[in-house]
């Protein structure tokens, strides 16, 4: 009997989790029906993969849309169009908005804002403050929520958990995994002389120093060792703080960006000025070369990228007025493949942290593999293709990327979301079928 599928991609090598294998994948009703010969099949659609390679749809666990409330820099529709013409095929969204998302009510919103108008799968964090930690562990079962985000430190908008008392029990309530912002609010302040207007660029380093980091490190691993709370520490930047992770595996999951695996100072002040400015900033070489180190030795779990979009006229006031952030949802693939194409990584290891990593951590269901069963989310690439990243091709309203200029090897050319191609060279197409993401310790 001739078997029928709703898109057939023919041909690809694909990265499932026995290795790689060259199959045609069937999908039906939205999931992975079939992966095989699947010469006489029919289908609705069919992909033509052959010299490309398939891998489990990436899932960027860390990006800031900024709707609802400044929807001049992002909202909803131009940020998950920026995520299907890089290759990501779900986003895990922060709560610092206008207002930040701290009730279920601000949740639902962005929900209803996201439904129709997303052009990948989404999910959104529920920002923890003093006024709702007693009500986060209802908040966090909530559909649509992928976890709890703490500041530690204070950084784009106004969400902030400085106190041991206040951290303590917010890692007390609920169970999922808690994303943690890792940076010192008492030494930010302390030594905020370090970035006093007339200042530069190149000081935010010095301002938000490797100290800074590793004393909320050591303050969140030390409450997480009392409560045994699991956290996921985002956007890691020194190599102590690598050091200690790797003595808390069992507790404590870890990202990476693409910026600070790529970028180091002083080069990147002097090149970019406010445009290198991110909290935590971008260090020099050593620490760039420890995360490299602790991504080789299976420390880091998850690479994110901290889509953090802000306008050029934003990012053109003086420093220190200048706002923290740069975009990245559009070019974590591409520059990540560089790195693959480099030998700085593996592409199962790439898999691994972009799919199956943010997969585990927040315990997304039907994500994370090419298996049957799973959401039909693929990120089809182009090993071969050379191509240079240019601000023109970003579909961020900021329409700028820190990467201008680069020129890369391996492009993604296709995505695809539960079996609907929204992305094929360089361009959208279909309609805006995102929708959440299910949660296996939320009920699936
Ligand atoms: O540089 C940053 N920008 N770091 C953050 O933690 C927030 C982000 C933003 O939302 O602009």
């Amino acid at each position: 009997m001739t078997e029928h599928f709703d898109l057939v991609i023919r041909g690809g090598t694909c990265l499932t989790p026995s290795g790689r294998v060259e199959a045609d994948i069937g999908v039906r009703g939205g999931r992975v029906a079939a992966i095989g010969q699947l010469g006489d099949a029919n289908a609705a659609e069919t992909l033509d993969a052959k010299g490309l390679h398939v891998l489990p749809g990436v899932i960027d666990s860390q990006v800031h849309f900024r709707e609802p409330g400044n929807e001049h820099k992002e909202d909803l529709e131009s940020g998950t169009r920026a995520a299907v013409l890089g290759g990501v095929t779900a986003v895990f969204e922060m709560p610092n908005t206008s207002p930040s998302t701290t009730t279920g009510a601000a949740l639902e919103d962005k929900i209803d804002r996201a439904t129709g108008r997303a052009w990948c799968d989404f999910a959104f964090f529920v920002g923890a403050a003093a006024e709702n930690v007693n009500r986060l562990a209802g908040l966090e079962q909530l559909p649509g929520c992928c976890g709890i985000k703490i500041f530690m430190g204070s950084s784009t908008g106004n969400l902030l958990v400085r106190e041991k008392g206040l951290l303590r029990e917010v890692l007390q309530r609920g169970r999922r995994r808690i994303a943690i912002h890792a940076e010192d609010e008492d030494r930010l302040e302390e030594r905020f002389e370090y970035a006093r207007d007339g200042r530069k660029p190149y000081c935010h380093p010095i301002w938000r120093d490797e100290q800074t980091a590793i004393l909320a490190t050591e303050k969140i691993l030390s409450l997480v060792r009392e409560t045994r709370r699991r956290i996921h520490l985002l956007h890691v930047t020194t190599g102590q703080e690598m050091a200690l992770l790797a003595e808390h595996k069992n507790l404590v999951t870890v990202e990476a960006t693409p910026q600070h695996l790529t970028l180091a100072a002083p080069d990147a002040y002097n090149r970019l000025g406010t445009l290198a400015q991110m909290n935590p900033p971008i260090r020099d070489e050593k620490h760039r070369d420890a995360l490299w180190r602790a991504l080789a030795d299976g420390i880091v779990d998850v690479i994110g990228s901290d889509h953090a979009p802000h306008t050029l006229e934003e990012k053109g006031k003086p420093y220190p007025e200048s706002p923290s952030g740069m975009p990245g949802v559009q070019t974590l693939v591409p520059i990540m493949l560089d790195h693959v194409s480099q030998g700085r990584l593996t592409l199962e290891r790439f898999v691994d942290l972009t799919s199956a990593g943010p997969a585990r951590v927040y315990n997304a269901a039907r994500k994370g593999r090419i298996a049957a069963g799973y959401d039909g989310d693929f990120t089809i690439v182009d090993l071969k293709a050379k191509k240079t990243i240019e601000n023109s091709m970003m579909a961020s309203k900021c329409g700028w990327t820190p990467f201008e200029g680069m020129t890369v090897t391996g492009w993604p050319v296709a995505t695809v979301v539960r079996g609907n191609i929204v992305m094929r060279d360089g361009a959208v197409q279909g309609t805006q079928i995102g929708g959440a993401v299910r949660f296996h310790d939320t009920g699936g």
